[in-house]
């Protein structure tokens, strides 16, 4: 048998429902921000992230799935969406006019990483980009729109951790610093010691503990904030406490992509081990001049939807199905019941029956294995009564509210008594029952 590809996993039912339902809740939080979606392309040029992301990161220079093809020109898997968001954006002239300019995205990204808990090489975020602003009060904004769609589905203990990575001339000051300060350090690894004169920033990505322990001494980039970018990154936390917000700077955060300028932030998740990043983003303002675009501040963050699902409480999304199940006896019940799938399905209700023209008996443990709510038995003589039993399934109470949705009754079961419905009146009776209407 031929088998999935390590590292790119099938996500099947009822998991797929989960996640039907975290994409639902963030394109609703997306709305209320003003965004709007973008869907691009999985391929790009690779010189397109080679650009963006940087030929140091480990995602350039280690993880990217890169194929020459057909004509021999080199395309890569994306490994991100932000470069390829911004290269749409400036394609299709999106950056003109006033305002924030506001796009998400959500699908699947790709990345040659060691395969492990929370980590694939084929993995899924919902991004989210906004253009044309480097007012703090976006960067806040966008902060603020990530944690309320994390808040909606009820995560855990998360943590907020954000830092300033400045400007570009900040980033040039700082790199100094922290080159001038490994100069003499021996005992770092061949990767940083590489780092340390191709792009020194990067060091801090190091997980070897030994490097780790030389940079704790190491200099911080908040200390070579200019007046600007210090102000910048101040009215940002500022606006985050007013709104309640707790967050933790964390002064050696420079995130995994080069791009980065000024406000950068990471949320991590408690029992995700490892690999607790469920969410990153921050401002890339240099990026479209990079590309060859015109001057374009921008920020965005993307959520690991793999590694959310991880630490989704198990009973969230999980999409209760309210099915009703045909019962048919015979070849004129089947027909009847055929019509009759269709009225109720013309109703808004999950309905199935049985083609096969299995036994009562078999048809019954079916219905219970499809989890239906109702099951209405047909035979001759309900076609000839023009009357069926409803019957219920299972002891639920219907919950208005939140929605429809059916729940157990915890402990005391509901007496649910079996009742005649004419048969013509079954797709109203039971949309009353199971959609409340
Ligand atoms: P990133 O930090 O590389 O940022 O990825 C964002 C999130 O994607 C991570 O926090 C993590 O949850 C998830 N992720 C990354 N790699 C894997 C993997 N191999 N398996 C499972 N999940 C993974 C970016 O990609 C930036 N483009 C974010 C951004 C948007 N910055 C500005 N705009």
């Amino acid at each position: 048998m031929i088998k999935a590809i390590r590292g790119m996993r099938d996500i099947l039912p009822p998991e797929t429902n989960r996640w039907q339902w975290v994409e639902a809740a963030a394109r609703e939080v997306f709305e209320l921000y003003g965004y709007r979606e973008v869907r691009l392309p999985l391929i790009e040029r690779t010189e397109l992230f080679a650009r963006s992301i940087g030929a140091e990161t480990d995602i350039v220079a280690k993880e990217m799935y890169t194929f020459p093809d057909r004509h021999g020109d080199s395309l890569t898997l994306r490994p991100e969406a932000t470069a390829s968001v911004l290269r749409a954006v400036l394609e299709h002239g999106l950056d003109k006019g006033a305002g924030v300019k506001k796009y998400y995205t959500l699908g699947p990204m790709f990345r040659y990483e060691r395969p492990q808990k929370g980590r694939y090489r084929q993995f899924y975020q919902i991004n989210c980009e906004a253009y044309g602003v480097d007012a703090p009060e976006l960067d806040a904004e966008v902060i603020l729109l990530l944690l309320d769609i994390l808040n909606r589905l009820q995560l855990g203990e998360l943590r907020l951790l954000v830092n300033s990575l400045g400007c570009r001339d900040c980033q040039a000051h700082f790199k100094a610093a922290l080159k001038n300060f490994l100069a003499d350090k021996d005992g770092l690894c061949e990767d940083c010691r590489r780092r340390r004169e191709a792009n020194p920033l990067r060091v801090f990505d190091c997980k070897s503990p030994h490097c780790q322990a030389i940079l704790a001494d190491a200099p911080v980039l908040k200390d070579y904030l200019d007046e600007a970018c210090a102000a910048h990154f101040a009215r940002v936390l500022e606006l985050l406490a007013r709104h309640g917000v707790a967050y933790t700077e964390q002064p050696r955060l420079v995130r995994g992509l080069d791009y980065y300028t000024r406000t950068a932030f990471e949320v991590v998740a408690a029992g995700l081990g490892a690999q607790d990043a469920v969410a990153g983003g921050g401002r890339y303002n240099g990026l479209s001049r990079e590309l060859g675009g015109p001057e374009l501040p921008a920020i965005g963050f993307a959520i690991g939807e793999d590694r959310l699902l991880e630490v989704l409480p198990a009973a969230l999304g999980q999409g209760q199905e309210f099915k009703v199940f045909l019962a048919a006896l015979g070849e004129a019940a089947r027909d009847r019941a055929f019509s009759l799938l269709q009225e109720l399905r013309g109703q808004g209700l999950a309905a199935e029956m049985d083609f096969e023209g299995r036994s009562l008996k078999a048809q019954m443990s079916l219905a219970d294995r499809l989890g239906a709510a109702y099951v209405v038995i047909l035979g001759d003589r309900e076609l000839e009564t023009g009357v069926a039993n409803l019957r219920p399934m299972r002891d639920f109470a219907y919950i208005q509210g939140e929605g429809v949705r059916l729940t157990e009754v915890a402990g005391g079961r509901m007496a649910v008594q079996q009742e005649e419905v004419p048969l013509d009146k079954l797709p109203e009776v039971l949309a009353q029952r199971l959609l409340g209407r």
